[in-house]
């Protein structure tokens, strides 16, 4: 006799608004300093969530704006946390709370524009920071900041659409630099930075698409990459990247759904990478804009290309790079 399968409990709403307010009152924690350079990130990670649950006044604004403001360098850069040097990278997760919490207006923005544009290569690529390490996701990130900053003319956007398609493999996917296997958290990066730049043409959509769908395993979960555990965030690595090729009908919605509604915290709340593993504020959000994606009713429907509400995109009056919502 075959047990019946499970139904997963609903999206745990009102617990994963706690959670993400409990964050930063756990200073009793290890864990909590061990994550001090990923503060900046957190607060995108938390604050994103928030708003596509339609909870967005759940963390006190003005002093997440004013924390933010205190991350910014003289270069322009933005680091992990008060002190901490600056990285491309948090650089984006700090425009991305501004833009959130439309308070743009508190720091200099032609300086962030500046010190992006500083850490681009001669051969298009862009460098994370002053040690030089060169990635796929940079480039994403330095054509996200620009874009949402409509200053996409201060870099070289024709010589990174060219360092990008260096990475493409013969399967379809991108890897982290040129000869790198593919990875669907590059493949993220580098088809919605084609995006961006208005270079989606060079994609061959059905062949990307057939590996992209192919990470679906039997629980319904995605894995990353061929032979890997299926994980939470990939849901949003590999699902986004179906909608900005509009082949995100090629996943089975319902069990990717049932496994990302099986990985909450039922009596804290947050997400985990997978059922039963501990929760965290990465994969909360990453579980939350996936299954806004798969249209889970009651949230805010998320801009796959700038892994935020779509609404705050249009209200910047940016053009919908992605098939969404036709
Ligand atoms: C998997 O990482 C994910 C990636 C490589 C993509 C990361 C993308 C960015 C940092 C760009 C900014 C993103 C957003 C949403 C605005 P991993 O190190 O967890 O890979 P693993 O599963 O192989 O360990
Ligand atoms: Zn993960």
């Amino acid at each position: 006799m075959s047990a019946e399968p499970q139904t997963p409990a609903k999206l745990q709403v009102d617990l994963h608004v706690k959670y993400i307010q409990s964050l930063n009152t756990k200073q009793d924690d290890l864990e909590y300093w061990l994550s001090e350079h990923l503060r900046v990130q957190g607060i995108y990670w938390g604050l994103n969530t928030l708003d596509m649950m339609d909870h967005l006044d759940a963390l006190p604004r003005d002093d997440l704006i004013k924390y933010i403001c205190s991350c910014q360098h003289e270069n322009g850069g933005f680091g992990g946390h008060i002190g901490h040097d600056p990285h491309i990278q948090n650089t984006l997760s700090a425009l991305q709370v501004l833009v959130t919490l439309n308070a743009l207006d508190s720091i200099d923005t032609d300086k962030v524009v500046r010190y992006v544009a500083s850490k681009q290569n001669d051969d298009g690529s862009f460098r994370g920071d002053d040690w030089g390490e060169v990635d796929t996701r940079f480039c994403y990130i330095a054509l996200s900041i620009c874009s949402l900053l409509k200053r996409l003319d201060a870099i070289n956007v024709d010589k990174c659409v060219e360092w990008i398609l260096k990475c493409r493999n013969y399967d379809g996917g991108f890897g982290n630099q040129p000869g790198a296997e593919s990875h669907s958290g590059q493949i993220f990066c580098c088809v919605n930075a084609l995006a961006i730049a208005g270079a989606l043409h060079h994609v061959d959509r059905d062949l990307l698409g057939w590996w992209l769908c192919e990470r679906q395993v039997k629980n319904g979960g995605l894995n990353g990459r061929p032979e890997k555990l299926e994980d939470v965030c990939y849901s949003w690595w590999v699902l986004s990247s179906l909608a900005t090729i509009d082949r995100l009908q090629w996943i089975n919605a319902d069990k990717l759904t049932a496994f990302i509604l099986s990985s909450q915290d039922l009596e804290d709340g947050g997400i985990s990478d997978r059922p039963g593993d501990m929760v965290d504020v990465f994969h909360t959000n990453f579980g939350v804009t996936g299954l806004s994606l798969l249209k889970y009713p009651g949230l805010k429907a998320v801009d796959p290309v700038y892994c935020m509400p779509q609404y705050i995109i249009d209200s910047l009056g940016l053009p919908r790079l992605h098939q969404c919502n036709k």
